[in-house]
């Protein structure tokens, strides 16, 4: 019997998540018995050799265990709130703990900014390729995501000739992410400082800095948005899922830098929301506090083992007939270009074909953006060098095999 099917929101149905979607068919093969090796996740508990620092481990069973187990304050355990602050300041703006808010990821805190900014007609402008969740989101609130160019030719940096020309007064927020997810490339202070001088010329406009992966910058480069900022107002995003190595906790933050007082009824808006989801995990901000206020000396060697990765899939790279990649300056991914036609016109099909016959997962670079992220795939490079290295013969050969 056929029944009726009860409608799905438009919204709902619009959304895709390449890095997840492409999961569907590499676990249809697992079930078959093959083992599939995943480069598509950026998840470094998901790879050996990574694991959540010990005393932030310990930090977190103890609050289970001593009860802390309750509800905590909408925006933030204070102690966590004002430990954050303290780091923000480090990186060169005056955080107060009030500034600080803590959100289930910077996933969450994406949706309270886009409830709190956006209304139907709005634009985000966002780097293209982008990270899936800046398209997806706005749109929940009938605004619309306007991609500008990172320059393909140019370690994808940012193309201020493009931002300027799709600026306007509908432009709400204009994205940076740095270092960057999918590309990796990484914004030193002349790029920030153009990017301001832009957004300064819009009254309207918000600056969201995501700086989730600033503690894996290869170049030394890296300068936080809102330490540039003396004017126009930014948010700061960053949290415990990347260089703190807990995605699984869900726990990021919202820093409002508002140098000249104009987010007063938009930080009213956001702590409304805040309010009414009640609060983020309580044993979780408190794992967090202790990879905060403890000793980080341990975090240059998990960046460390990632460059030597990095550098072992430039070296590869640079050998294999069919793929090209620009350097990439921090975070742990790499877009890497299809140079044979077929694929390059064709990059989901390289992604389905190449985890089929090769039982290698990574994302098609369509899924970051059909027009500028296409001819490319995004390779996750946590693993370890042999499994990388294995990676790279399979890749070679499945392009040698279908150049035939
Ligand atoms: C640029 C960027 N922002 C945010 C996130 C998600 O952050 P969270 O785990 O804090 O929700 C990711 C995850 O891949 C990301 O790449």
């Amino acid at each position: 019997m056929v029944r009726n099917q009860i409608p799905v929101s438009k919204r709902a149905a619009s959304i895709e998540y390449a890095i997840r979607d492409v999961v569907v068919p590499a676990t249809k093969l697992e079930s078959e018995g093959h083992e599939i090796i995943k480069l598509n996740i950026g998840d470094p508990i998901a790879y050996p050799g990574l694991p959540t620092p010990k005393h932030m481990v310990d930090a977190y069973v103890k609050a289970l265990q001593t009860g802390n187990n309750g509800y905590s304050p909408s925006y933030g355990i204070p102690e966590l709130r004002a430990s954050i602050a303290q780091d923000e300041r480090r990186k060169g703006w005056s955080a107060s703990q009030d500034d600080i808010y803590v959100c289930h990821g910077v996933t969450e805190a994406l949706q309270i900014i886009f409830a709190a900014t956006l209304e139907e007609g709005d634009i985000v402008l966002a780097p293209g390729p982008h990270y899936p969740p800046y398209l997806a989101y706005p749109q929940m609130f009938g605004a619309e995501t306007l991609e500008y160019k990172l320059r393909p030719d140019n370690a994808w940096a940012l193309d201020f000739d493009d931002i300027e020309a799709k600026m306007s007064d509908d432009v709400k927020l204009l994205v940076l992410i740095n270092p960057n997810n999918p590309c990796g490339a990484v914004a030193g202070k002349d790029d920030i400082f153009r990017l301001l001088a832009i957004a300064r010329k819009w009254p309207n406009c918000i600056v969201i800095a995501d700086e989730i992966y600033d503690g894996l910058d290869f170049t030394g480069e890296h300068t936080s948005v809102a330490s540039l900022s003396p004017d126009v107002p930014v948010f700061v995003l960053n949290g415990v899922s990347k260089v703190f190595y807990a995605p699984g906790w869900r726990i990021g933050y919202l820093g409002i830098h508002d140098p000249k007082r104009r987010l007063d009824l938009v930080r009213d808006g956001i702590e409304r929301l805040l309010r009414s989801r009640l609060c983020a995990s309580t044993p979780a901000q408190l794992g967090y506090l202790a990879g905060l206020d403890s000793d980080r000396t341990w975090m240059n060697s998990y960046a460390k083992k990632i460059a030597r990765q990095r550098d072992l899939c430039v070296d590869r790279i640079k050998s294999i007939e069919g793929l090209e990649v620009q350097s990439t300056g921090g975070a742990f991914y790499m877009f890497i270009k299809l140079t044979d036609e077929k694929w390059f016109n064709n990059d989901k099909e390289f992604v389905l074909q190449l985890l089929h016959e090769e039982h290698v997962l990574v994302v098609h670079g369509s899924g970051f953006s059909p027009e500028l992220g296409a001819g490319h795939f995004r390779l996750v490079y946590l693993a370890d060098l042999d499994i990388l290295n294995e990676v790279f013969d399979r890749i070679d050969r499945f392009l040698t095999k279908h150049r035939q």
